[in-house]
């Protein structure tokens, strides 16, 4: 009798995605649960998302995690929705059970955890700013209501995207948004996160430097081998503390986990293997 089964096919699709990490996390979260499984790259430009997607369905894959530029698109794709993704309007949780499929968002849960749990940073009661208005955006917005601030700005580099999710989200609480140059007119705030994508191309926007003051935190949604670009202009303005999505990667990583198989991982021994790692 032949009792070896080949592992469930599990992968992360986004352009670019040969910098990440999720493989070596996903790897180490089936290490320590014992489950049996791999986890791919693919890179698919925007127009070919859907393909590539459909594709690794009938090739037999359970699931997906979805990146930049096609958590929306993973949206409209999905023929059911988590509550998470229902309010993001993005998916970054693709799941393939009986010819279905779902879509869930854990980014905003992942970005929860690491900021209030392992960094200890308060949002109640706090002045935050959110820059970029795409798909990372999303999934932390909701949570971020959800948890009192004081004030939450949005400011994007394209108004109009900016004032879309101001009109989704507003039923959740304050939200108010600018331009870039118009942030020279706020008083530093308490907390400041980059959602955009420019470091992914090595930049920095124009944000002004005067958002910073020091006693602000600074979170970069993306992540690096060493500082982000995100960061060092962070530190550089004089933030009180600036640091990289490494943590929210892996947080939201154990809870696409989480709905996959069914099983939680520890994610504090995955953290801090890949904190030495970069
Ligand atoms: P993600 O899933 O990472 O949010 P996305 O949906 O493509 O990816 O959104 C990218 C975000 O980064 C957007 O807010 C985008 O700004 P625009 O809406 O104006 O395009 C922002 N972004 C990307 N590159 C940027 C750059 N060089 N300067 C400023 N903003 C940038």
């Amino acid at each position: 009798m032949n009792t070896t089964t080949a592992p469930d096919r599990y992968a992360l699709v986004g352009h670019p995605v040969h910098h990440s990490r999720s493989p070596m996390i996903h790897s180490l979260f089936a290490e320590q649960t014992g489950q049996k499984l791999t986890y791919e790259l693919i890179d698919a430009a925007p127009e070919e998302f859907e393909s590539a997607v459909r594709r690794f369905i009938d090739e037999g894959g359970r699931g997906m995690n979805v990146t930049v530029p096609h958590k929306e698109a993973a949206f409209r794709l999905a023929d059911r929705l988590g509550p998470e993704a229902e309010k993001a309007g993005a998916v970054n949780t693709l799941s393939f059970d009986g010819g279905s499929i779902r879509g869930d968002n854990t980014d905003g849960i992942g970005f929860l955890r690491d900021v209030t749990e392992n960094l200890g940073w308060e949002i109640r009661g706090q002045r935050i700013l959110v820059l970029g208005a795409g798909g990372a955006a999303r999934g932390i917005l909701p949570p971020l209501l959800e948890n009192a601030p004081a004030e939450l700005v949005l400011a994007n580099r394209t108004l109009p995207r900016a004032a879309e999710l101001e009109q989704r989200f507003r039923h959740l609480g304050k939200l108010s948004i600018r331009a870039f140059t118009e942030l020279e007119r706020d008083p530093a705030f308490d907390l400041v996160i980059n959602a955009t994508s420019a470091g992914l191309k090595g930049e920095t926007p124009p944000f002004p430097e005067s958002i910073v003051g020091e006693h602000t935190r600074c979170y970069d949604l993306a992540y690096a081998r060493g500082l982000t670009p995100f960061q060092l202009w962070a530190s550089e303005a004089g933030a009180e503390r600036a640091e990289q999505g490494i943590g929210m990667l892996v947080e939201q990583a154990a809870e696409s986990f989480y709905i996959w198989r069914k099983v939680r991982p520890d994610t504090k021994p995955v953290i801090a293997e890949l904190k030495d790692f970069a």
